[in-house]
């Protein structure tokens, strides 16, 4: 299976540094963004996020934002040598014309993809060093967990919550909520574990309940991955 992307392996990796030629003038050489495959089945992760949702989710709505993106980045070829990261980051880097588009389709193409690397069908325990990180910044997993959970509810409307840590502040923990396809770039943090609170990612199985939705997540999240996201933010 082709390794999926990976959103915060790119993290530091931008595909020019500051002092580099503008992107404008970057070869036309890089492919398009390609729609991630997902690291496991559609129903694999029943009954917690059911097989339709899925499927229609990554093959209809994240892909919507890989094209749309791609879309936009056509009438702008030079930009196309760019890093995600690097589009999401820095906004006056892109072109006004194309802006909102990038910020929106970008954003939801770099949410989507880390969502999907928030789950699995092994849901194990939280590893030692983040659940220090997590006993620090929230006094337990507990209230960690309600803190998320009660964050995501409020949300008002589309979006996405987030438990990101802040490098300007030894990479403590934090909660972040975030409106339609902002990212967790927006506000300078690095993504730790992220879950959509879109109608789309839970209205067929959850219906209007979104709270029931959030306290069921916990039971495919990937913890062992939201850990090493913690680490390598550290050593990166
Ligand atoms: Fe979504």
């Amino acid at each position: 299976m082709k390794k999926p992307f990976d959103p915060v392996d790119e993290a530091g990796k931008e595909s020019f540094p500051a002092s580099d030629p503008p992107a404008s003038n970057l070869p036309d050489h890089a492919p398009p963004f390609e729609l991630p495959e997902l690291p496991y089945g559609y129903g694999d992760l029943e009954p917690v996020v059911d097989t339709e949702t899925m499927k229609l989710h990554h093959d209809k709505h994240h892909l919507a934002y890989v094209e749309g993106l791609n879309e936009a980045l056509a009438k702008h070829p030079g930009l196309r040598g760019s890093s995600l990261e690097s589009l999401l980051r820095d906004r006056t880097k892109v072109p006004e014309d194309i802006r909102a588009s990038v910020h929106n389709m970008g954003g939801g193409h770099y949410n989507h993809s880390l969502f999907w690397q928030c789950m699995t069908p092994d849901a194990g325990s939280v590893g030692t060093d983040l659940r220090k990180a997590i006993d620090a910044a929230f006094g337990s997993l507990d209230k960690f967990q309600a803190a998320f959970e009660a964050a995501g509810q409020k949300q008002f409307g589309s979006g996405w919550v987030y438990l990101v840590a802040n490098s300007a502040h030894s990479y403590a923990l934090e909660i972040v909520t975030l409106a339609n396809q902002d990212t967790p770039l927006d506000v300078r943090r690095v993504p730790i574990l992220g879950c959509d609170v879109w109608e789309h990612a839970y209205y067929l199985k959850y219906h209007n309940r979104r709270a029931d939705w959030l306290k069921a997540w916990w039971q495919v999240v990937d913890w062992q991955a939201a850990g090493a996201r913690l680490e390598d933010a550290k050593w990166t």
